[in-house]
């Protein structure tokens, strides 16, 4: 544990609960590695106090914060600016505070496609085939569709799928049911349900209808082989697993809080994921 100061640099994660969140843990190994004079903690904070406990952590010389569910809508809100990514997601996962003003961004899909791009995926290569329509899907059909890549989302209830594409006008919606079918028709594919997801079902997919170079990414990152990627390696596709997008995602936020450019490598990735596995 660094020895603060009182100049010490405070950054935190709002969320409710928060108790589950990996980010103290992740953003705590860059402070003790690049031996930082700060601190991220996590902040349980109900929804009918969120306003005014980031007004107060602002008040209180914070540096600004990470927003999690089911606080992200009213982040975006709150903020006195926020950049396109978030303006795109309609959400905010990042608050930086600087002279009393609040600016939030989105950095779930800028993480996303950063994890790609580390396993090698260049998102650009082709359409991209989504499943889901929470607000992880969001933020990664934002992001893609920001790079100009074609969407195609399916999700178990359509309306919600229909409720995304409404926001997002370039996606394209197809039926839950012809999601095996779709695969011939694209590079990429994204699991953005909790399908795979420790205690639930594993998603249903027939792989064999996918090309050779299909890349299947999965945000699920407990556990971090999902059913859907042990499968893809199986059928000799490109896997890419969700505990990366966490780690990148977090990139931006430490960046703009404590000034340093942190590194992902191994050694992050094993000490994040240690803390995942089961017991
Ligand atoms: P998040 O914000 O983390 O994305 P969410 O909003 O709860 O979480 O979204 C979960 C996603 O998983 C949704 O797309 C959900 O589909 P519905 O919109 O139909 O609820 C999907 N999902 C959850 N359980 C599912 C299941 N058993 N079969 C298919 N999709 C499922």
């Amino acid at each position: 544990m660094p020895i603060l100061t009182g100049h010490a640099r405070l950054a935190g994660i709002i969320g409710w609960p928060v108790a589950h969140s990996r980010s103290p843990r992740l953003h705590g190994f860059w402070l003790e590695r690049y031996a930082i004079d700060g601190a991220y903690v996590p902040l349980a904070i109900r929804p009918e106090d969120f306003v005014p406990a980031v007004r107060g952590l602002l008040a209180a010389g914070f540096v600004g914060a990470n927003v999690t569910s089911p606080h992200k809508r009213a982040a975006f809100t709150l903020c006195d600016s926020v950049d396109p990514s978030a303006q795109r997601a309609g959400a905010v996962n990042t608050l930086v505070f600087s002279d009393g003003k609040i600016a939030g961004s989105n950095t779930d899909g800028w993480g996303f496609l950063a994890n790609l791009r580390a396993h090698g995926v260049d998102p650009a290569a082709g359409p991209a085939l989504l499943l889901g329509a929470g607000g992880a899907a969001r933020a990664v059909a934002a992001a893609l569709l920001g790079e100009g890549i074609g969407v195609t989302i399916a999700n178990r209830t359509s309306e919600h799928a229909h409720a995304l594409a409404h926001d997002l006008p370039d996606l394209r919606v197809i039926p839950w049911e012809r999601r095996s079918d779709a695969l011939p028709d694209h590079a990429l594919l994204v699991n953005a349900t909790s399908l795979g997801m420790q205690g639930h079902p594993p998603l249903q997919l027939d792989l064999v209808r996918a090309t050779p170079n299909l890349a299947v990414a999965d945000i699920v990152y407990v556990p971090l082989e999902t059913p859907l990627l042990s499968a893809a390696t199986a059928h000799g596709l490109r896997a890419v697993e969700g505990l990366g997008m966490l780690l990148y995602q977090a990139v931006p936020g430490f960046r703009a809080w404590f000034g340093v450019e942190p590194e992902v490598d191994a050694a992050l990735r094993r000490f994040v994921a240690a803390d995942l596995l089961p017991g």
